[in-house]
């Protein structure tokens, strides 16, 4: 699949991260889908309150509606999103393996991989990039600048697929971020946690510099 017109977004999780991203999404012309846990009984009413305007769906009409679809679940609980239907799908990894929530998981604990990489052999069909993850979920809205603005704060977008990049780099941009495009999947280690990317502050030029010694460990 080619994405050429403005993507649909479909994000799975309704928390913290998926209701910000699909403000942001929404109030920037976007057409988003948004499929909760299933011991979310009233979505429809939380959602029209807090993401007014994203559009409540099953996680077959999510899938099948969405160009992109941005997985923003506990990281402990990723298998329970439906990776084997991704195919062709640009798929935005935006979790974080965080053990006071997901405790230690010790297959994890002793995996070099980034954790996307992880996520990403789910389906090797999908089209996984990591973005969003380093930006607490507060800030997303609250740092939200206008292109051009002289403090705009950077968000990465990292993946093996360049047109996948490419794709998410012009929604980061249209939630008022300055993307920053930081090469393959296994980049993803420098904005994860325990990195000096993750939950800061930084310019596109900044948080280049922080990913390109990953970069050369990764050659
Ligand atoms: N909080 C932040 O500032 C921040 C920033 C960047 C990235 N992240 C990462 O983003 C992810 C989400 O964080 P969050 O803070 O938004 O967590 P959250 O507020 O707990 O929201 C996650 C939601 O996903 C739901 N969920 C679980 N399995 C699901 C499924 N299969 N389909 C749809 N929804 C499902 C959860 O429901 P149940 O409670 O029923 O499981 C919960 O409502 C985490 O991996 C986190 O590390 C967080």
């Amino acid at each position: 699949m080619h994405v050429t017109d403005r993507p649909i977004v479909g994000i799975f999780g309704a928390g913290k991260v998926g209701t910000a991203l699909a403000r942001l999404l929404v109030g920037s012309g976007y057409d988003v889908f948004i499929s909760g846990s299933p011991r979310q009984t009233a979505l429809d009413l939380l959602v029209s309150i807090v993401a007014p305007g994203a559009k409540v769906a099953t996680p077959e009409e999510l899938v099948a509606a969405s160009d992109v679809i941005i997985v923003a679940v506990p990281f402990g609980k990723a298998a329970t999103v439906p990776w084997e239907s991704f195919d062709d799908r640009i798929v935005v990894d935006a979790m974080n393996y965080w053990p006071p929530v997901d405790g230690h998981i010790a297959a994890v604990d002793a995996d070099e991989r980034s954790t996307s990489e992880i996520n990403a052999a789910r389906n090797p069909r999908a089209r996984v990039v990591k973005s969003f993850n380093h930006v607490g979920y507060h800030e997303m809205e609250d740092d939200s600048m206008d292109a051009g603005s002289p403090l705009r704060r950077a968000m990465a977008v990292v993946g093996d697929d360049p047109e996948a990049r490419a794709v998410v780099a012009q929604l980061i941009d249209d939630i008022g971020f300055d993307a920053v495009d930081g090469g393959p999947l296994a980049n993803g280690r420098a904005l994860e946690p325990g990195h000096p990317a993750f939950g800061r502050e930084l310019s596109a030029t900044e948080l280049t510099r922080l990913i390109e010694p990953v970069a050369h460990l990764a050659a």
